[in-house]
């Protein structure tokens, strides 16, 4: 479930980030981090440094683990994510170095560092998940059509991000390194909380395609939809492709059925909590409802609390899809329908 917050601009959507973070290092004094590098998280460091300094937050007990690293930067170098951190976050608060973790890309054999990485992750709760996302869509460094139950692993960075990042590097893309380690998925989804910062332009379509797209291995990001508490922070101009007011699917129940489904056309989508499926095509309805706003009205029976109804359209498998046209049956759909399916059935209707 993805909380959303629109922010003015990048400073407000820091504030933002920061009162979540430093409500977990307060509540939990040895809690553990997930930290992202990036443009995206520097207000937000600024503001957990001007916090540690004012009112004496301290980190002497919080554990660290990054998301990612370049591969061919030695750690000394001042664009590897080693010195990123410690130059924007670590040498100006009370963290130990021993608890700061990030994986490492030195040496021969890459896989093995992946490997330890992996395990000492296993052997850890991140309670707070800090993440930017990247204008295709990446979190951490996991590139479109990364398996989501992918682990840490060796990445090729895409074209895409090689660009973006050229101008940590005196906008040379030359220099860029080609290749990272970084956190898989699954790694990022496991963490108890996530926060996601992103401002800018060039993350408009990537923001809308995380929140009202389906959720696809193609936009890494859409996976956040999955999470049970994720806040996506954005400014005004990363949230402008957003609908302005999201447009509700509503649940029904016997008692209004009737009196709500008499006119018009009508979808509807008989779901259970606890199906995979159903969650997946809960975001697809989403973005219909709002594509198709003002023609059909889009509502979803809970199978589980509402049995009556889905009897009465005989439903005996989830999820399924259900068009009404003046109070009558008109369309239905067996089982999982695509989204492209369900256009073809709404298109139909109308
Ligand atoms: C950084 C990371 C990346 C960045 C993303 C956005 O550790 O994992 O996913 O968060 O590339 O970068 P910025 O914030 O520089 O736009």
């Amino acid at each position: 479930m993805i909380k959303l917050i629109v922010c003015k601009d990048y400073e407000e959507a820091s504030d933002k980030a920061a009162e979540i973070v430093l409500d977990v290092v307060k509540k939990k004094p040895d809690c553990t981090l997930g930290l992202a590098t990036g443009s995206s998280p520097v207000g937000l460091y600024q503001r957990m440094i001007r916090d540690h300094e004012e009112n004496g937050t301290s980190y002497k007990d919080v554990k660290s683990y990054n998301l990612d690293e370049y591969v061919g930067l030695e750690v000394s170098h001042p664009e590897s994510y080693y010195s990123f951190m410690h130059r924007n976050l670590f040498d100006h608060i009370d963290i130990k170095e021993e608890n700061v973790h990030l994986p490492s890309s030195q040496g021969d054999d890459l896989q093995k560092n992946c490997d330890l990485y992996n395990a000492a992750l296993a052997q850890t709760q991140v309670d707070l998940q800090v993440l930017g996302i990247g204008s295709n869509g990446h979190i951490g460094f996991n590139e479109p059509f990364t398996p989501f139950d992918s682990v840490t692993h060796i990445v090729d960075l895409k074209q895409s991000t090689i660009n973006d990042n050229a101008r940590f590097f005196d906008n040379d893309v030359s220099k860029v390194p080609t290749q990272a380690i970084t956190m898989g998925i699954s790694n990022v989804m496991a963490a108890r909380k996530i926060v996601l910062i992103a401002s800018g332009a060039n993350k408009v379509d990537a923001i809308y395609k995380t929140i009202c797209g389906p959720v696809s291995e193609e936009v890494p990001a859409s996976v956040l939809q999955q999470h049970p508490d994720v806040t996506v922070i954005v400014d005004e101009a990363a949230a402008s492709l957003l609908p302005k007011e999201k447009v509700k699917v509503e649940i029904l129940n016997t008692e209004v059925f009737d009196d709500v489904v008499r006119e018009g056309t009508v979808l509807v989508d008989f779901f259970a909590n606890w199906c995979g499926p159903c969650k997946m095509l809960s975001p697809v309805l989403e973005q219909l409802a709002q594509q198709y706003a003002g023609k059909i009205r889009f509502y979803k029976v809970d199978c589980d609390a509402d049995q009556g109804l889905a009897q009465r359209f005989g439903v005996t498998s989830i999820p399924n899809v259900v068009i009404l046209k003046d109070g009558q049956l008109f369309d239905r759909s067996i089982g999982y329908a695509s989204k492209d399916q369900l256009v073809a059935f709404l298109e139909n209707a109308l």
